[in-house]
């Protein structure tokens, strides 16, 4: 089975090929200025020419809370273009299978939690980062069309809960929170800091998966689909719990070894109150995440010391 994989560099991508099912496909994962998705016809030549069996889209404009909030035109469009170009032109090529990866953002704010794949497009989204979820609602919506108009197309959105691990963004402009709580934990340790400022009273509950689980859930889907089985259109992918910010902070400062107080800035925006997604589609078809909590921040801090600070 041929494999394209979109955003082979990014966080998602580079774990789906360190995993050890990738050696049972070829995979093709083209950087950014090898295939360019925002450009169309690009696209479209770079599907003919080289036919894959599944394509499996990580790309995207991907950002915290900050970075969403200081530039929405390029998050929506940048985002819509390259869900559009990739997936349509897949199906125009005749790529029969498609793994598009979404995220938890589509889920209205208000939806009651854990959410469930019926609630999207039922509600008003956060508007803190409103124009990525409504190109990645696209994208979702695109692959539920061609399943439906198509006999023999299977394209499948799946929906992760936030994610944290190797190959994560530490840098504090576009980090997520848990690399985010990382580096700063790391520098009030190395500073002798006494105190660590959380944004928020840190009474929001978040819900974080180790994203080698993700990629292990990305070929359980793949190998469902080479050998024909049923798989739903719209699966959310996480791992069935929250815990408060507060938690998470904890939970690093104790990999990390961390002594000082946490001190809470309620100026600051926390974005939604809870978002847990309900695994429940996922787990009937078999597949479950493995990593513990703490497990997952200590290799995600080894990883941080060694590439990220050298050290
Ligand atoms: N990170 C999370 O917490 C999280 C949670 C839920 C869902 N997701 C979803 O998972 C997917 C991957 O996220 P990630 O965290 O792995 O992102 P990431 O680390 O920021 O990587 C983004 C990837 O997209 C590629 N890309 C960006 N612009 C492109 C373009 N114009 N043409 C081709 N490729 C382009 C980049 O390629 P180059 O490096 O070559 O430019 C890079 O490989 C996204 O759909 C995201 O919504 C992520």
């Amino acid at each position: 089975m041929r494999i394209l994989l979109t955003g082979g560099s990014g966080m998602v991508g580079r774990n789906l090929l360190d995993h050890a099912s990738a050696r049972e496909y070829e995979i093709l994962a083209p950087r950014s200025r090898e295939l360019n998705l925002l450009d169309r016809e690009a696209v479209a030549e770079y599907l003919r020419e080289n036919k894959p069996d599944l394509l499996i889209h990580a790309a995207g404009r991907v950002g915290g809370i900050q970075a969403n909030m200081a530039d929405p035109v390029g998050f929506l469009v940048e985002n819509t273009q390259m869900g559009v170009h990739v997936i349509n032109e897949a199906y125009r090529a005749g790529i029969s299978h498609c793994i598009n990866l979404s995220s938890s953002c589509v889920y209205p704010r208000n939806a009651p939690n854990p959410l469930s794949e019926d609630q999207i497009l039922t509600g008003e989204l956060e508007p803190t980062n409103e124009g990525y979820a409504l190109a990645k609602i696209t994208a979702m919506r695109l692959c539920q069309y061609i399943s439906q108009i198509s006999g023999s197309a299977h394209y499948t959105t799946l929906i992760p809960c936030n994610l944290y691990g190797r190959h994560d963004k530490f840098d504090p402009a576009n980090s997520h929170m848990i690399p985010a709580v990382i580096r700063k934990i790391h520098e009030a340790r190395q500073s002798n800091a006494s105190s660590v400022e959380i944004w928020g009273d840190g009474e929001a509950q978040r819900e974080f998966m180790y994203v080698e689980d993700l990629a292990d859930c990305v070929f359980s889907v793949a190998e469902k689909m080479r050998i024909g089985d049923e798989v739903p259109d719209v699966m959310n992918v996480g791992i069935g719990r929250d815990y408060s910010v507060n938690e998470y902070y904890q939970a690093v400062a104790s990999v990390i070894g961390f002594e000082g107080e946490f001190v809470h800035n309620l100026s600051k925006p926390v974005g939604m109150r809870q978002k847990l997604i309900d695994s429940t589609k996922i787990n009937q078809l078999g597949w479950m995440p493995s990593t513990e909590l703490s497990v997952g921040i200590e290799k995600t801090y080894r990883f941080f010391l060694e590439e990220v600070t050298n050290g």
